[in-house]
């Protein structure tokens, strides 16, 4: 038996339902994550019968605080428990379902385990554990699940072509979890994802971009960008990424295919961070390079202010996706349009000058940017990659010793504006901004020290070269 049922979560599942005469199975991820030693904390129960009342029973025993969540409309039930774990507990009554075309909304009626097994998405996420006295951890597979967890292969319990109809959601959580887990999709579930991937239409986006993000988070994200092009879900999905694909030849130069070099860095990234919204930027870095691309007699092919033009398309990508327009959209922003910079530096003798600008304009984002950037390095020359990469460790050194002089990272101005307008006897205006922004300029370019005497000495002459007089 699974040692993962040794919980106290499932025994007392076990008694309660046998005290209400109700049989209940742990189904789905739980146990697709146990067989794959990969336990998670989210457990789903099915019951043959009502999975409300047995939620409340469970609840009770297990802690009399608990707070039962209940959604009358769909028969199910969850609390927390926060024990060992922080534990998610959903309740469902086994139904037999079926989808109406136009629509995600089932009509549901009530079934025994297999039916609901067989309604479920993948052979994988089908299989239960008997929860009952008589037959305790007993694996119940009619759909060969164990073989296909084996196999490593992503396969419906019925025709695809109905179990995508049901949820075409699932012909995205085939592909996540074909990344995620690094299975292969069966070849006839693949062809059915492809006849019906417009029907992708009809899900909300929120789904859609929880199931994109756990891609981008598996650990090889293009296998599952792959899947998404060439099943032709993408071009429902995410469109603007795909318009990065192609390589144009002009004059017999040609220039790099920005799609693949994309996926490149963001499976170069993947290996070195777990970031979402870092490896949102990684996927973004490039997205402008389309719209400003020129070819240019006697240089070939150029991209310039693609970094600006990317990190304004950012809010409405994130916009259209229904990612969060808040701190992480500005962040994947601010890497977007400094993905250049890092670069530039390895590139040229680097001055004391240009690294305070750099850490004056990423501020505690540094360490990320740099690990973008190093991301960003994909040639085929193994030398040039190893050039690239040791510039770039000259320039962390560089960040770190300049940091450590000037503080530059998390700048506050050692002079402030009401100082200014108290030194000079003026009023908020234009000329304020001058000096604070003069101040700034002598500090970051290495003519003054970062220090209050100093600044307090250059705002004087500042002034009085701008017209001002010092009344204090
Ligand atoms: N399920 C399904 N069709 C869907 C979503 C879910 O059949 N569109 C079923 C699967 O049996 C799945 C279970 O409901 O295992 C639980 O779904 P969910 O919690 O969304 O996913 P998990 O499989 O648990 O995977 P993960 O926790 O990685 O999201």
């Amino acid at each position: 038996m699974s040692i993962f049922l040794n919980h106290r979560i499932f025994k007392t599942v076990s008694k309660v339902s046998s005290q209400m005469g109700v049989k209940a199975y742990v189904v789905g991820g739980y146990v697709r994550d146990s067989l794959l030693n990969r336990p998670s904390v989210d457990i789903d129960i099915v019951v043959i019968g009502s999975g409300i009342d047995l939620a409340t029973r469970v609840a009770e025993h297990l802690d009399s605080s608990i707070q039962v969540k209940v959604f009358k409309n769909f028969g199910t039930a969850m609390f927390r428990f926060l024990g060992d774990k922080n534990w998610e507990v959903e309740f469902v009554g086994a139904r037999k379902e079926s989808y109406r075309l136009d629509s995600r909304k089932p009509i549901v009626e009530d079934g025994n385990l297999e039916e609901d097994q067989k309604r479920r998405d993948f052979t994988i996420n089908a299989l239960a554990y008997s929860l009952n006295k008589e037959d305790y951890g007993t694996l119940l597979d009619p759909f060969n699940g164990l073989e296909d967890l084996k196999l490593k292969c992503i396969r419906t319990p019925l025709d695809p072509e109905i179990t995508y109809s049901d949820d075409p959601l699932r012909m995205m959580r085939a592909i996540r979890f074909a990344s995620q887990l690094d299975f292969h999709i069966e070849s006839i579930s693949f062809e059915a994802i492809q006849k019906n991937a417009y029907r992708i239409k009809i899900v909300s986006k929120e789904r859609i971009v929880d199931e994109l993000n756990k891609i981008i988070l598996s650990q090889k994200p293009s296998t599952g960008f792959k899947l998404l092009d060439e099943s032709g879900l993408l071009k429902y999905i995410f469109p603007q990424l795909l318009e990065l694909k192609g390589a144009e030849i002009k004059n017999g130069i040609g220039h790099k295919d920005n799609f693949y070099h994309t996926l490149e860095v963001l499976d170069n990234l993947a290996d070195n961070s777990n970031d979402l919204w870092l490896r949102w930027a990684a996927i973004l870095h490039d997205i402008a390079k389309p719209a400003t691309k020129r070819f240019v007699d006697g240089q070939g092919w150029t991209f310039h202010g693609h970094e600006f033009k990317g990190a304004k398309m950012v809010p409405k990508i994130f916009s259209t996706l229904k990612l969060p327009m808040n701190e992480k959209m500005r962040f994947v922003q601010k890497m977007v349009l400094l993905h250049l910079r890092p670069i530039v530096l390895s590139q040229e003798v680097v001055t004391d000058s240009a690294v305070r600008r750099l850490l004056f304009d990423a501020g505690d984002d540094i360490d990320d940017l740099m690990t973008l950037c190093e991301a960003d390095i994909t040639s085929k020359n193994e030398m040039k990659v190893q050039r690239f990469l040791n510039n770039f460790k000259l320039v962390r050194q560089k960040l770190i010793d300049i940091e450590e002089k000037d503080r530059v990272r998390n700048w506050q101005p050692p002079v402030s504006g009401e100082l200014i307008m108290e030194t000079f006897g003026i009023e908020p205006s234009r000329v304020v901004g001058q000096i604070k922004e003069a101040i700034r300029n002598a500090i970051l370019d290495g003519d003054i020290s970062n220090e209050y005497q100093e600044a307090y000495q250059f705002m004087i002459q500042k002034g009085i070269e701008l017209g001002l007089t010092q009344v204090k």
